[in-house]
């Protein structure tokens, strides 16, 4: 289908007694209904899950990263195979991060400066160099439907001052980078929101921003060690200054809770590793808590992961069985339990979706968190 423009999004419906909506995204790519969760495929792929596999399971727009794309394959590989979605063989929209949090969170040696930041890769210690232009001209050239500004991702314990000159210079580098955007007309830029635990600058940072006119917004610096009342807290100073119309997107969060907490306050779209991560030790995201298959209490269990779960997974095996394959280690035990957590993301997003438009999202989140418990770490 075409659409005019890189992307559009439709409010379909507002939730009558929170902040959620129903929404439509519509990309070069698909059409998507919101609010959404996007597995995360950092080396453009989804760990251990093929294509096929995440379509079966409902999944929409994955998310992959420029900071590892740049230094292997190379964005210049990718463009040659004819774009990312080509490279992975994925036929649904694709968003990719801008580099800025992965450059903080995983390389050595920063050096932050008004043009970018100067560091070591973390894979073999070479000096690098990534700015707005350059991540933008490498997003351009990956060609992801959803593309991200580049940002600084603050640590949690800047103080006030420190805070605003990072988000200021992040406000520089999104204007910056909306310069350098080569392909408006197919790609969708999303500005980054930042702010910490402060009122006064989150809201100041998101209304900057949507006088910049994006695409979309992302919340971002969330999840960085502060509590969830804090991250909620954070959303909650943001979204009344980001424009209605547009949709909201909170990095990389990943517990069913905050998912559904995040739905309640008007975000659209969400993304973790946490659900792929936690399968390849062994740990299962499940509607009555997590279930971590390796304790001996599973060792003769011979029901499903989660009795409340349609995918292939619990379809098929045996908690025991994936016990079995978890302890000794075989890929299939990993690929099993991250096509598990993937489904139940996907439809805790099914279900809050189906809430909104029923207008009882808050009992849906009551009823959730009885079964589920509200101690997720
Ligand atoms: N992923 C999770 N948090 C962030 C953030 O603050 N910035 C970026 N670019 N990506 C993120
Ligand atoms: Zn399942």
């Amino acid at each position: 289908m075409t659409v005019e423009g890189p992307m559009k999004f439709t409010i379909l419906k507002e939730e009558k007694h929170t902040g959620a909506r129903l929404g439509l995204l519509e990309t070069p790519h698909g059409s998507y209904e919101t609010p959404m969760f996007m597995p995360v495929g950092t080396q453009a792929t989804v760990k251990t899950m093929a294509p096929e596999e995440l379509k079966d399971m409902g999944s929409g727009i994955i998310l992959s990263n420029t900071y590892h794309l740049w230094l292997r394959p190379g964005e210049d590989l990718v463009e040659e195979a004819g774009g990312l979605h080509q490279f992975m063989n994925w036929d649904q929209a694709i968003l990719t991060d801008s580099g800025g949090f992965q450059v903080f969170s995983l390389a050595k040696i920063r050096n932050i400066q008004e043009d970018g930041v100067r560091f070591k890769s973390h894979l073999d210690g070479s000096d690098l160099f990534l700015s707005p232009e350059k991540s933008i001209d490498i997003q351009n050239k990956l060609g992801a439907d959803i593309i991200m500004s580049f940002d600084e991702c603050p640590p949690k314990d800047y103080n006030h001052s420190q805070m605003k000159e990072s988000m200021e210079r992040t406000l520089r580098w999104a204007e910056r980078g909306k310069l350098a955007h080569a392909r408006p007309h197919d790609q969708a830029l999303f500005g980054i929101a930042q702010g910490g635990v402060f009122e006064d600058l989150r809201s100041w940072h998101a209304k900057e921003l949507a006088d910049m006119d994006f695409d979309g917004y992302s919340i971002g610096g969330v999840s960085v060690g502060e509590t969830k009342e804090d991250m909620y807290r954070a959303v909650d100073y943001a979204i009344p200054h980001l424009p209605k119309s547009k949709p909201r997107y909170l990095m990389g969060i990943g517990t069913p809770d905050a998912i559904i907490e995040g739905a309640i306050r008007g975000i659209d779209m969400q993304d973790c590793v946490l659900p792929t991560r936690i399968a390849r030790n062994g740990t299962a995201m499940t509607h009555f808590g997590r279930v971590v298959v390796r304790n001996a209490k599973y060792e003769r269990d011979f029901t499903p992961l989660d009795p409340m779960c349609d995918c292939y997974c619990c379809q098929n095996y045996t908690r025991a069985y994936l016990r079995h394959l978890i302890k000794t280690k075989e890929v299939l035990g990993m690929r099993l339990i991250s096509y598990h957590n993937l489904r139940f993301l996907i439809k805790v997003t099914e279900d809050i979706r189906q809430a909104i438009k029923d207008d009882n999202l808050i009992d849906y989140r009551d009823e959730f968190f009885e079964r589920y418990g509200y101690n997720e770490p």
